[in-house]
């Protein structure tokens, strides 16, 4: 796909911007770097979700793929305010000659926030929890699927992995997620449809355990209501979309 738009286009495209958040196809972010590199344009990776999550130089760390710019925020002050964008010399250097002005620049409470997380995060080894226990919540949601034979797919890297229910019939997914997001609630867990589930260090492995346990009643639910073809029937709540 993209080489052969290149080749036909390569000259009048500036930069490339992309998301590296699932498991890539082997070689596929390589091959996008290369490309990238063969017609002179600007790679630039948007890590405001991966960034901080998956390693501590995020999404490039982890592949060891290294972009041109990338943009950076979320996760980097674990929850105050903070965004960074950053990137090769020679290209962040135009921005030394542009006016940009920003009513909150000085501020310096997050970037002291942004500091201590990192170091946070280093100091305690967080990245090896956050994988752990991540892995920990896909091999129970996939186990789960299975012994409940329920068409349920797992996706995305352990420490921001998701799950989605397969089904054709596009307003029984939509019921099914209903019952299984208001069954979670109704047991302490707050999930969103097909979210990405971003663990933190604060998750130990009794949250995860419990969690699971809290998925495994609410699926056993959706079990016998799919059985009995009767999910609409045990909703409490309006549509839940998101
Ligand atoms: C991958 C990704 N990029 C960019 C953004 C947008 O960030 P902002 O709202 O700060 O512009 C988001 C927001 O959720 C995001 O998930």
């Amino acid at each position: 796909g993209l080489a052969k738009i290149l080749k036909e286009e390569g000259d009048q495209v500036a930069c490339i911007i992309m998301e590296a958040r699932t498991p890539p196809a082997e070689g596929f972010l390589e091959g996008v770097r290369n490309l990238a590199d063969q017609y002179g344009i600007v790679l630039i990776f948007d890590e405001i979700v991966t960034g901080f999550r998956l390693a501590l130089g995020g999404t490039q760390e982890y592949h060891n793929v290294t972009p041109d710019l990338a943009a950076f925020g979320k996760s980097m002050s674990n929850g105050l305010p903070l965004a960074a964008f950053l990137g090769k010399r020679e290209i962040m250097q135009i921005a030394e000659d542009l006016t940009i002005s920003t009513t909150y620049g000085n501020e310096a409470l997050s970037l002291a926030a942004g500091l201590a997380t990192i170091r946070e995060l280093k100091e305690k080894n967080v990245f090896e929890h956050t994988w752990k226990m991540g892995q920990k919540l896909m091999d129970g949601w996939l186990r789960l699927g299975d012994e409940l034979s329920l068409p349920l797919s797992v996706n995305g890297l352990a420490p921001i992995g998701a799950f989605d229910f397969h089904l054709d019939d596009a307003q029984l997914k939509q019921d099914v997620w209903t019952l299984f997001l208001q069954e979670a609630a109704l047991r302490g867990v707050l999930f969103r449809r097909g979210g990405l589930n971003f663990i933190s260090f604060s998750h130990k492995e009794e949250d995860i355990q419990l969690t699971l346990d809290v998925c495994r009643e609410a699926l056993e639910i959706i079990q016998t209501a799919l059985e009995k073809g009767d999910v609409g029937g045990h909703l409490r709540t309006w549509d839940i979309r998101a």
